[in-house]
């Protein structure tokens, strides 16, 4: 087929998938609109069925604590496979890269996007997703399922970390890390044509359209019982500036709106998304989001089919029963059910992000950019970004009586608490495994290390997870560090009604605070039940989210190299009886507004 115009990369995208798609037989374009799991892809099944793409869930890697370089090498097989097809079309090969590239061993991790939206720096979150990229490149990898847009509208949900922030505006701001993943598009960009820049950029995907943050009590997949004015206002409003910014993909949110799930939304996947805001990119599935159609989970799965891909989803994240999920789509479309325009618009979208992203030209692991992995420019990026995510709520127990910054050269420090020496806790979910995990999962700096580094050669650190009074009536510091929080949870595990501080967190502080000055770094995923007493109790409090791999950041702001500019993304409320409760609700009684933060001087960070 030489001489074909979809191999000419001269010529114009839409003639060369115009030329390609008329070459297409009916089983290749049902190939290209499948998604599976690398675990069920042999290299032949991606080859002989023309698969569209394939991805990793959260740890599905090579094998463990697999490099960069190990995840290049087997993206690769399956994508000389995939070229090996009789068109040879490449492969997406996708990943959730959504704080770094976070599923591989010493990729640098940046903070969750809840610390991320308390910075409110739009460029600082743009250059993230740069060197994000970057590192899910040098992996083979071309496409994260990132960002998440999601307004978090109420903090029992197991997502709230994912989210930039319960309010529509800095979630809109934040949306710039697709400039970042996927390039900046040119002055006059079409909105809604995907764009991507560069061999280093990859696909990214908003998520989860539309109102997966706004769910009755914040529960995951929840139902979102919503105005269409409400819902378009404050969780779609993100997605208009995603679509100026030309994302390729959007994944449909297992949720639903008004009791409707949104995978089989003709309304709002075809006739808002695609028809009024006008995306030309494809609309993703969530994993197993058709099967969650249908009651029992996975029941009557041909019916499912119908109505995902007649309500106008692109891709089937399947991610496992391809095999039935194939023979179902073409029954469906055979017997007429499933009109064969709807599966060519599908493809014509798949078609379009894939030569916009280059994928034709340059379709295998660039080796040239290993050595970005985790390399002191991407870690020196994410200590920024851990320095300005970090939020001040106390600091001292009278006006001039601060205990922040703490003195370097201080005799004898403790250092305490569940999270002081955790790099798996300070990382959270989607790090190293799907759910996140305890213990040195990478490479990266505890704050037990930072601190160490940070201190002075006679200065001596003390560090005991949990020290006994006993101990501490024995012992003589001249403070205490003592970082508690969460520990690692994702999606639906971390849906929680009551939010207290987990691991006796509460109780390690009050400990060591009675006998010793104590700055309690709380490291979490969203603002959590603190006691009158904790707080009166604490000589200072930070806020720290999940930080990531770079702890140093932590100890810069404690020892006072920088100054404190964070600020609360999320209302910090008083009680879980109070929630749902955001700005603008006609009840607002936080303990802390969103917004808040504090200067080492006590003053209010200001915007
Ligand atoms: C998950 C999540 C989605 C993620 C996908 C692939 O269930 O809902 O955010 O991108 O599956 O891992």
């Amino acid at each position: 087929m030489e001489g074909c115009i979809y191999k000419d990369q001269n010529a114009p995208i839409e003639d060369r998938l115009k030329d390609l798609l008329s070459r297409m037989t009916l089983e290749e374009k049902l190939g290209q609109i499948t998604q599976i799991e690398r675990s069920v892809a042999p290299p032949s099944v991606v080859k002989n069925l023309s698969i569209g793409s394939l991805l990793s869930v959260g740890g599905s890697g090579p094998f463990e604590n697999a490099t960069s370089a190990d995840w290049a090498e087997m993206v690769d097989t399956y994508q000389k496979a995939a070229l090996e097809s009789r068109l040879g079309i490449p492969l997406l090969y996708g990943t959730d890269a959504v704080h770094g590239n976070n599923n591989v061993y010493g990729a640098t991790i940046f903070p969750h996007n809840v610390g991320l939206g308390a910075t409110r720096d739009e460029d600082l979150v743009r250059r993230i997703g740069e060197a994000t990229a970057i590192e899910v490149r040098a992996s083979g990898m071309n496409y994260t399922f990132a960002p998440c847009v999601a307004v978090c509208r109420d903090p029992r949900w197991g997502r709230c970390y994912e989210s930039f922030g319960e309010d529509t505006v800095l979630v809109r701001k934040m949306a710039s890390i697709i400039s970042g993943l996927q390039g900046q598009p040119p002055p006059g960009h079409t909105k809604g044509y995907p764009f991507l820049d560069r061999r280093n950029n990859v696909v990214a995907c908003a998520k989860h359209f539309v109102g997966d943050g706004g769910t009755e009590a914040g529960l995951n997949e929840g139902n979102a019982l919503l105005s269409y004015e409400e819902l378009e206002r404050t969780h779609m409003a993100p997605y208009i500036d995603c679509l100026s910014q030309g994302v390729c993909t959007i994944m449909a949110s297992y949720s639903s709106w008004n009791d409707v799930p949104l995978h089989a939304s003709q309304f709002l996947l075809t006739q808002v998304l695609k028809e009024k805001l006008g995306f030309k990119g494809f609309i993703i599935s969530d994993s197993e989001g058709l099967d969650r159609l249908s009651k029992p989970h996975g029941s009557n799965y041909r019916q499912s089919v119908l109505t995902a891909i007649n309500a106008g989803i692109d891709m089937v994240m399947v991610p496992f029963r391809y095999q039935l999920f194939l023979e179902d789509l073409s029954y469906l479309v055979e017997s007429g059910q499933i009109a064969m325009s709807r599966i060519d618009d599908a493809v014509e979208r798949i078609l379009r992000v894939k030569f916009v992203a280059g994928l034709f030209e340059y379709p295998l692991a660039d080796k040239s950019l290993i050595h970005t992995v985790g390399c002191k420019l991407h870690r020196d990026l994410a200590r920024e970004a851990v320095r300005k995510s970090l939020v001040l709520l106390k600091n001292g127990k009278a006006p001039n009586k601060s205990l922040l910054p703490l003195n370097k050269n201080a005799k004898r420090i403790l250092v305490a608490g569940t999270h002081a020496d955790d790099l798996g806790y300070q990382c959270g979910g989607w790090t190293s495994t799907w759910e996140g995990k305890s213990g040195r999962i990478t490479v990266g700096k505890t704050i037990l290390d930072a601190v160490k580094e940070t201190v002075g050669d006679e200065t001596e650190v003390i560090f005991d997870q949990n020290p006994s009074s006993h101990f501490l009536s024995t012992q003589d510091f001249s403070f205490a560090i003592v970082a508690i929080g969460e520990p690692p949870y994702v999606e639906s595990g971390g849906d929680n009604p009551v939010l207290d501080i987990p691991l006796n967190g509460a109780e390690i502080v009050k400990s060591i605070a009675e006998k010793v000055p104590t700055l309690v770094v709380l490291l979490s995923g969203r603002p959590l039940v603190l006691e009158p007493w904790l707080l009166e109790k604490a000589d200072a409090f930070i806020a720290a989210w999940l930080p990531g791999s770079e702890g140093g950041g932590i100890a810069d702001m404690i020892f006072g190299d920088y100054e404190f500019q964070g600020r609360l993304s999320m209302t910090w409320f008083k009680k879980v009886e109070q929630l749902p409760m955001a700005a603008g609700n006609d009840l607002y009684d936080p303990l802390f507004p969103i917004g808040f933060g504090l200067t080492l001087k006590g003053l209010m960070v200001l915007d």
